[in-house]
């Protein structure tokens, strides 16, 4: 038995009363209603009755830490995707986003060409082996190691995608650099956890840098991926490796790549990495499926004035209930369009969860010299040929 809450089906105050009906019917420890939201005790058997008697639309577990999960319902009474859709107007009913065990060579299937369409994302399992996982890990421990934290004290503020000191990010587009969590240091200025549980991220040219980062993100899979995906010429733009410490870890809100990494046409996808096991409880990467055809919403860009700006495209709100948690063990890679809205939220666990992600554009499409990451000319952009 637990608590859970429940989202009633129809946009209808009827639910109410029907939900008390079948609470009854089922023989239900507690309902209480409050349309369109029940509050239940119950058992996973009963949820499941509710579901198939079409009563709620969605249940999320109210568990002892306090976290909740939405669990999407897998069907709306056997309704078909286009009804499903129609009925809940945005909402989609998709439970879990598209996932397959990696192809060899990066190869897409044209299933799984047709899933990245629909959804915007697709999810590859054992990608890349726990021993490559391992090896940038610990590879990535000793750049930290080498890091003079005297130095730098740069805070990367994830729910405003942006950061304290201008200059110390603006040029990183073409070097190695590392920013703090928002809640690295103390009132005395002190970190509250060891170094390496300390950084938000390090970027943003590691894979033009460091010869380790440099054989991870240029082989042939991925340059089969990037074929698979239609890039006619692919260049790598930035590489960030995002730490996502134990108990800071920040929340990062919903946003779209392409309103940093913009060309014209828009070209940015992600290819993202799971290096140690990412799950909703170490604050995961959580996606709106098929919310990549709902358009562009923002731009970041550099005004006139010289300082990085945003513009509003499309000021609607995201349907960020319907996002779909991307849980990945390590290995895992996560493709996903430039438009696909994705969001992650605070990592309070215990656990660290380490990703590596790379961006890339079609070298065809124009790179807007208003575009917050610069390269120097000394490094030009180059694909995934080693
Ligand atoms: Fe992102």
């Amino acid at each position: 038995m637990f608590c859970a809450i429940a989202e009633l089906n129809e946009n209808s105050a009827d639910n109410a009363r029907i939900a008390h009906r079948n609470g009854k019917r089922l023989k239900l420890k507690k309902v209480f209603t409050t349309f369109p939201l029940a509050l239940l005790f119950v058992s996973g058997e009963s949820i499941a009755q509710l579901y198939s008697a079409n009563t709620i639309n969605r249940v999320c577990y109210v568990t002892v830490s306090k976290q909740i999960e939405w669990r999407h319902c897998k069907c709306v009474n056997n309704a078909s995707d286009s009804t499903a859709r129609h009925h809940n107007g945005y909402r989609t009913i998709m439970n879990e986003l598209p996932t397959y065990t990696a192809p060899p060579g990066g190869q897409l299937s044209r299933e799984m060409l047709a899933d990245y369409e629909n959804t915007g994302v697709l999810i590859l399992r054992d990608f890349v082996s726990t021993d490559q996982c391992q090896r940038l890990r610990e590879h990535t421990l000793k750049l930290i190691d080498e890091f003079d934290l005297t130095e730098v004290r740069h805070v990367f503020s994830a729910m405003e995608q942006s950061q304290l000191d201008d200059s110390y990010f603006e040029e990183s587009g073409d070097k190695i650099r590392f920013f703090f969590e928002h809640d690295a240091f103390d009132e005395s200025g002190n970190l509250r956890q060891p170094k390496e549980h300390s950084l938000n991220k390090m970027g943003h040219a590691m894979h033009d840098l460091d010869p380790v980062f440099d054989s991870f993100s240029r082989t042939a899979e991925l340059a089969g991926i990037a074929r698979s995906l239609g890039i006619e010429a692919p260049g790598i733009i930035q590489s960030m490796y995002i730490f996502k410490p134990p108990r800071i870890g920040g929340e990062v809100y919903c946003h779209q790549d392409s309103t940093f990494i913009y060309t014209e046409p828009e070209s940015c996808v992600g290819f993202w990495f799971a290096l140690e096991d990412a799950t909703v409880e170490n604050g995961c990467m959580q996606f709106i499926p098929g919310g990549h055809k709902l358009g562009l919403k923002e731009r970041h860009f550099r005004g006139k004035d010289g300082k990085l700006t945003f513009e509003t495209l499309d000021d609607s709100p995201w349907p960020e209930n319907a996002t779909v948690a991307a849980e990945a063990p390590a290995g895992t890679m996560v493709i996903f369009d430039g438009r696909a809205p994705h969001l992650s939220g605070p990592n309070l666990s215990a656990k660290s969860r380490h990703a590596y992600t790379l961006h890339i554009i079609d070298r065809n499409c124009h790179y807007p010299a208003e575009n917050w990451l610069q390269r120097s000319p000394d490094l030009p952009l180059r694909g995934f040929d080693s």
